[in-house]
């Protein structure tokens, strides 16, 4: 496979009309009870490595944050030092959970006023922070449930994540586990409250809609859901975005809304080059993932046809197949990884697909099912 080094024109116009151009995702930033131990979890459990600190230690009174990376995925992990921060309504409300999806942007007010201006509501406004090692220009805005939009402006910086920020080097050493970037992220919204969200993502963000499912995709005997998803002009930033369908039983997007006590991030889609070598080093460290009936696999070949993976391995660790026009992906979904059922997060392997696993849908829901059977909440 070999990339044109020729710009593509209809790349270049496309990424010209977009008011709105987002480089990637800068950082994702989770409130949590107890940031020093997930920070470990997240080394010890799934491989990301220690970069950077902010606390007592470098003068922050109210909160502590440690930020941990792999491949392009940078987790910002924050936990108030005290009655007064405003980080306790957030863990009050809702538990542990993603606060902050960070844009990195190469102009953060110019990406402020344009989202503003087209209706969105501001979180903070433009401003610069400096330290020894340069300035960066950060700016925000609201979407669904209490979840940010963060613009980080990074060019004249030069150290570790943020100013203010110090080193964080402890003698505690993980070896990664191969995940490389964030593929998608998923939102839940409340009832009828999808499209609102879509068009936000629309007319504010300049996103444009690539799929749509509607409750006959995505139904169980019990349980029904609808979800669209939205992405950005160059594809590099994808949201599905879900709302709670009628169904016979509670859906597992009303389980997420009852818990996390409103809207808000259900999971995050990490991409790895080699999922069965990812998932093997993820359950031996101890990750829990969702149990797929074994019959599964009687039919899946059926399904999907031709892959590259023998099949007895994918079965062995109870990873999914799916195919579209384009190829097939390889996913996984963890269990919650908090204990409100609230967010988990995805592994996926593209082989070409650039769609989310629909095919999967009905047997991963009636996994879901089963969890929430257990805990009483279908
Ligand atoms: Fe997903």
């Amino acid at each position: 496979m070999s990339e044109s080094i020729l710009p593509n024109p209809e790349k270049i116009i496309a990424e010209a009309a977009d008011f709105l151009p987002l480089l990637g995702t800068d950082h994702i930033e989770m409130l949590v009870g107890n940031a020093k131990q997930s920070a470990f979890y997240y080394m010890s459990a799934w491989g990301f490595q220690p970069v950077a600190f902010r606390g007592l230690e470098t003068g922050a009174k109210d909160e502590v944050s440690y930020v941990l990376r792999q491949g392009k995925i940078t987790l910002v992990l924050t936990t108030p030092l005290n009655s007064k921060s405003p980080v306790n309504d957030h863990l009050r409300d809702h538990g542990d959970g993603v606060k902050t999806v960070a844009f990195w942007v190469a102009d953060a007010r110019k990406s402020y006023n344009e989202t503003i201006s087209r209706g969105a509501e501001s979180a903070f406004e433009p401003f610069v922070r400096k330290d020894d090692d340069g300035e960066v220009v950060l700016s925000g805005i609201k979407t669904y449930g209490e979840t940010e939009h963060v613009f980080v402006e990074r060019q004249n910086y030069s150290g570790l994540f943020l100013p203010g920020y110090m080193a964080w080097n402890p003698d505690y050493k993980v070896e990664d586990t191969g995940l490389l970037y964030v593929d998608h992220m998923v939102g839940n919204v409340d009832w009828g409250q999808m499209n609102k969200w879509c068009k936000f993502y629309a007319e504010v963000m300049g996103f444009a809609q690539i799929i749509s499912f509607d409750d006959k995709d995505i139904s169980t005997e019990y349980t029904a859901l609808m979800s669209k998803v939205m992405s950005n002009g160059n594809g590099r930033i994808k949201f599905p975005i879900n709302e709670p369908a009628k169904g016979r039983k509670k859906s597992q997007i009303e389980e997420y809304l009852d818990f996390y006590e409103g809207e808000g991030i259900q999971h995050i889609a990490v991409a790895t080059a080699d999922i069965v070598a990812t998932v093997t080093a993820l359950k031996a460290r101890g990750v829990e993932f969702l149990y797929v009936p074994d019959n599964y696999y009687d039919t899946v070949l059926d399904r999907v046809g031709d892959i590259d993976e023998e099949l007895a391995v994918l079965r062995k660790h109870g990873i999914l197949i799916d195919r579209d026009d384009e190829g097939y992906l390889l996913q996984l979904f963890t269990k919650p990884v908090m204990d409100r059922p609230t967010m988990f997060f995805e592994i996926i392997q593209r082989k070409g697909a650039t769609s989310f696993g629909k095919g999967n849908f009905q047997a991963l829901f009636e996994s879901i099912e089963r969890e929430q059977e257990a805990r009483g909440t279908l």
